[in-house]
């Protein structure tokens, strides 16, 4: 299929960039590099071995959108462009609302326009109610906690309202749980700007030293050793998820809804200790208070993405945890 991937030099564009090109797609790439370097283009041609059409270029840009959708056949869109951090979110809320629902209503006017009628989208699982108890079924009742979370689902409003009054038209809507790990090639890795906010990166940047020590944030939740406990799968497992999406769905009316993780609970520590494991360094770490927001347990329930996508999460946990650690290690590597 020909697709058009926005966001496609992030950490999990990247990744499924990789996993389209190598079963035979062809993909074109729109990224505005907020959240991702420039030399990610030349990583991905490295692993595969083929050049890779991109274009550095807003998805809000409309007019920009109508060149590139005038250049090229799509026949469907990733999306993955979007504003991702948590607590940026709360500080500036109309920055995220700007810039996620801007883009995502730019690139849907330009699919429109070009006959172009689906769309993957880069979902979350933040977009299930906290009330709910885990696993998390698709069914389960829907709510944000802070203005990221709303963008998603709002996103996920949106297209699913496109896709009733338009039955030509088709969403697949990924719910992600803790996407982790890296490329085993460890030219392709989650490389965050500044202080990492999710777990694994903090962990690998405390391993190379450029932090002293993590922060467990919290340890008196109702989990069994007191952590926060998470599904983390393997970002080219999540790569994957993406292919099976379009490839199961295609032409598939309406607006679908997949839980992408692996069914498993894995806590703080026991993440710790499977990168002490991976890596052979010892995590020094505090336990301090509670992040605001956080819950004790996000586990998916990944059957129905098992049944209908045929997908399913294959590396574990140390595998991720190794393959992140050899990023981390050969990040600054020149290519
Ligand atoms: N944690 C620490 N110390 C840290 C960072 C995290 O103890 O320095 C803990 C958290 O309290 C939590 C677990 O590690 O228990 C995972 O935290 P992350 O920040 O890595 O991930 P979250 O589950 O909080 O959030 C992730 C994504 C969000 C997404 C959400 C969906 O970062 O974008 O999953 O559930 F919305």
């Amino acid at each position: 299929m020909n697709v058009l991937v926005s966001g496609g030099l992030g950490y999990i564009g990247s990744h499924t960039v990789v996993e389209l090109v190598k079963r035979h797609h062809d993909v074109v790439v729109v990224d505005n590099l907020y959240n991702a370097d420039a030399d990610v283009q030349l990583r991905i041609e490295k692993i595969t071995g083929k050049k890779l059409t991109t274009y550095i270029a807003d998805c809000a840009d409309a007019e920009a959108m109508e060149k590139i959708f005038s250049s090229h056949k799509v026949d469907c869109v990733i999306h993955f462009a979007g504003y991702k951090a948590v607590g940026e979110s709360v500080r500036k809320p109309l920055m995220y609302y700007h810039n996620n629902l801007l883009s995502t209503l730019v690139l849907l006017e330009a699919m429109k326009k070009h006959n172009v009628h689906q769309m993957v989208f880069s979902s979350s699982a933040t977009v299930y109610s906290p009330e709910n108890t885990s696993p998390f079924r698709e069914e389960m009742r829907l709510a944000a906690t802070n203005p990221y979370g709303w963008t998603k689902l709002m996103i996920e409003r949106i297209l699913t309202d496109y896709a009733t009054a338009d039955p030509s038209f088709s969403a697949i809507l990924l719910r992600y749980f803790n996407p982790i790990g890296a490329h085993d090639s460890g030219l392709l890795g989650e490389r965050p700007v500044g202080i990492p906010n999710n777990l694994l990166p903090y962990i690998c940047q405390v391993a190379d030293g450029t932090r002293e020590k993590l922060s467990v944030f919290g340890d008196d939740y109702a989990t069994p050793d007191g952590t926060g406990v998470r599904d983390y799968l393997h970002v080219v497992d999540l790569a994957l998820g993406h292919v099976a999406a379009l490839e199961k769905m295609a032409n598939r009316p309406g607006a679908h809804a997949f839980n992408l993780g692996t069914g498993k609970g894995t806590s703080v520590l026991e993440l710790v200790h499977a990168f002490e494991q991976a890596s052979h360094l010892t995590i020094p770490y505090v336990v301090t208070d509670r992040r605001p927001g956080d819950i004790d347990t996000v586990v998916a329930d990944p059957s129905k993405a098992e049944k209908e996508l045929e997908w399913k999460a294959t590396h574990s946990i140390e595998e991720a945890c190794a393959s992140a650690w050899h990023f981390q290690q050969h990040v600054k590597d020149s290519l």
